[in-house]
């Protein structure tokens, strides 16, 4: 069953995904030479707390982080620590919380700095994926449309999709029917309906698509040790356009 949210569910999915993108907006900023990915955390963790939320990362599984911060070659699911960001970087920041009991979901890959043209053209093409994906994201259509819209314009450009890991339904829990993919076939799958709240979420590689876990357990990273990319957006169903519920409604101050 994929939850139909009510007008009050939706109000409360709006707050909790506008402080997910201020928090993601915020540590996004943060990513400058020299700052460790436990200081991204840290900061990431304060904020969710002057929003009074909480981290739905923290604790999942016994994951250790507020966030994930995944750096390079590293997919998803990177773990913060000592590490500290570099000039020429692409680094994959992933931040959700739970606010009044319902979660908003966002995530983004910045570049510090210059990187390689083939790197930038990997981050724009996964956005750009993610924003296709959006488009399809209509009542009638189905959770295959939003899969092979950003499985065709990643493969047209040379990169691939991730297939381990997929977007999913969001709302009273971090993971909801239904699962999303990043590949598939167009007019199959779950219909979309109004009120259905989705994490649409790709992640893309600059290389082969195949995936390898590090001995910590949790960070993925590409088995070629090339690039990737991750943006995501929490989204509503509605009767026209999708509503994009994790657009920050405020800039940071720096
Ligand atoms: N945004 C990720 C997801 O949708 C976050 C999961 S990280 C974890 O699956 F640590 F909580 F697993
Ligand atoms: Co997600």
């Amino acid at each position: 069953m994929i939850p139909i949210k009510s007008a009050s569910e939706i109000q409360r999915m709006r707050a909790a995904c506008a402080a997910a993108a201020e928090v993601l907006h915020t540590v996004a900023a943060m990513c400058v030479p020299g700052v460790t990915t436990a200081e991204l955390d840290e900061a990431a963790g304060d904020l969710i707390a002057e929003f009074r939320g909480k981290s739905p990362f923290h604790g999942y599984k016994g994951y250790p982080g507020n966030v994930c911060v995944s750096v390079n070659e590293e997919v998803v699911h990177g773990i913060p620590g000592k590490r500290r960001v570099q000039y020429g970087d692409v680094v994959s920041l992933d931040v959700g919380i739970i606010l009044d009991g319902y979660v908003g979901d966002n995530a983004t890959t910045v570049a510090v700095g210059v990187v390689k043209p083939r790197t930038q053209e990997l981050l724009h093409v996964t956005e750009k994926a993610l924003y296709t994906a959006i488009a399809k994201a209509r009542a009638g259509n189905r959770v295959g449309d939003i899969s092979n819209a950003v499985q065709t314009l990643v493969e047209a450009n040379g990169f691939s999709v991730v297939r381990e890991f997929v977007g999913h339904g969001v709302g009273r829990k971090m993971h909801e029917e239904p699962q999303i993919p990043n590949f598939g076939r167009a007019a199959e799958g779950p219909k979309l309906k109004p009120g259905m709240t989705l994490a649409i979420e790709p992640m893309v590689n600059a290389g082969t698509y195949e995936v390898e876990m590090l001995s910590d357990g949790w960070t993925v990273v590409s088995a070629d040790g090339q690039p990737s990319a991750h943006f995501e957006h929490t989204v509503l169903i509605t009767a026209g356009d999708a509503e994009i519920l994790t657009w920050p409604k405020k800039k940071p101050l720096k």
